[in-house]
């Protein structure tokens, strides 16, 4: 599969510069922007020139190979615990972060010498991405069968697939999570089409998954995203799959806000509704997603005012009445009862503990 754009990667010149694609920007202007510090990484991931779960746990490595090049002279231990919890408090939902950051410290700090920690800092964020390119890969390689099978049963027309936000290439490295089964569909000659959610407030679906989905000629149409439940009741929707922020050990999904209205209309339909999940998005220390996951909000300013491309640049313009307030969720959580399955690198499997155990029994 054809790489288009880099997410995240070394600066090609200088290796002590990380550098992100901003995805603020996108689909309007592809612009790399540099990374010098771990404070530089925090800011990526909390303004979200990079976002989509794991991407902002490769970057939150990346962050502490930063801080590796910057370490002081004494107190080695306490720095990286404060560089870890510094990056950790920029976006509180994608459980990847929280991994990511203790894996990092726990190997940088088992080395000797300074010069062992930043080596070891770069190879674990070189891993981490490396890891999420693999495992995107196998849940495409899990997920082409249930597309296969539809399309067998409709005789070569188009298998009609539901997306919500961005779980494409552009949240991860390569192949993304939701949308690897479909980029594998298309190339094994598979007729497929996406709905792309508009996912209001931030609009991940139309800037980012329809841009991603053009770059690849996959057949897409962007629709609001109150639209699903009517494409549903027509028979429009195939399948649904969406990505995951977080997801329990018994499959409760935490995702961008509006997954679960989705999930909701597609059981009432009959539509099958999938979960992308790397494993590294699944929290094995949790059970109960509406206890337990904490669901960030955000500045209310992405609810209130909307961004689009006028007179050659980004401008945002007020959707609302100038004192309105807003209340900007950012996800939800969808219980497993209404996920059909769990597509992982490992295979797919029911929203159960035991579903998840089984392919993951190390974590029984
Ligand atoms: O707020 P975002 O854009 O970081 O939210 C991203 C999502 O909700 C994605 O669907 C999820 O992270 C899965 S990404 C493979």
């Amino acid at each position: 599969m054809s790489k288009l754009l880099t997410t995240i990667r070394l600066h090609p010149a200088n290796e002590r510069v990380v550098q992100v694609l901003d995805q603020r920007r996108l689909p309007f202007e592809e612009v790399m922007v540099d990374l010098h510090t771990p404070e530089d990484a925090a800011h990526a991931i909390r303004e979200m020139l990079v976002r989509g779960a794991p991407l902002i746990g490769v970057t939150a490595a990346y962050g502490m190979y930063l801080a590796a090049l910057h370490e002081p002279a004494a107190s080695v231990e306490s720095y990286y615990q404060q560089q870890k919890s510094m990056l950790a408090a920029t976006r509180p939902t994608a459980v990847d972060l929280f991994a990511a950051l203790d894996q990092a410290a726990q190997s940088i700090l088992q080395a000797g010498s300074l010069a062992e920690r930043q080596q070891q800092a770069l190879a674990f964020a070189q891993q981490c991405a490396a890891d999420s390119i693999d495992a995107c890969r196998r849940i495409g390689e899990h997920g082409l069968p249930l597309i296969e099978a539809i399309a067998r049963q409709k005789n070569g027309a188009p298998v009609n697939i539901l997306t919500h936000c961005n779980a494409g290439f552009l949240a991860c490295i390569e192949y993304g999570t939701a949308t690897a089964p479909i980029y594998l569909a298309q190339e094994r000659g598979i007729p497929v089409h996406v709905w792309v959610d508009e996912t209001r407030p931030r609009n991940q679906g139309a800037r980012l998954t329809a841009f991603e989905l053009g770059r690849r000629g996959v057949p897409h149409t962007l629709i609001a995203d109150n639209a699903g439940g009517h494409l549903m009741q027509h028979g429009l929707v195939d399948l649904v799959i969406t990505g995951t922020d977080r997801t329990t050990r018994c499959g409760d999904v935490a995702n961008k806000i509006g997954t679960y209205l989705k999930a909701l209309a597609a059981q009432d339909n009959g539509a099958p509704f999938y979960v992308a999940a790397p494993s590294s998005s699944i929290d094995w220390n949790i059970r109960d997603g509406l206890r337990e996951i904490n669901i960030e909000q955000r500045d209310d300013r992405e609810l209130r005012y909307i961004e689009g491309w006028a007179e050659g640049r980004i401008q945002e313009v007020l959707l609302c009445p100038e004192g309105s307030a807003g209340a900007n969720f950012a996800f939800d959580v969808t219980p497993a009862r209404l996920v059909t399955g769990i597509i992982t690198e490992r295979g797919v499997c029911a929203a159960s503990e035991d579903g998840l155990t089984t392919l993951f029994p190390e974590k029984r």
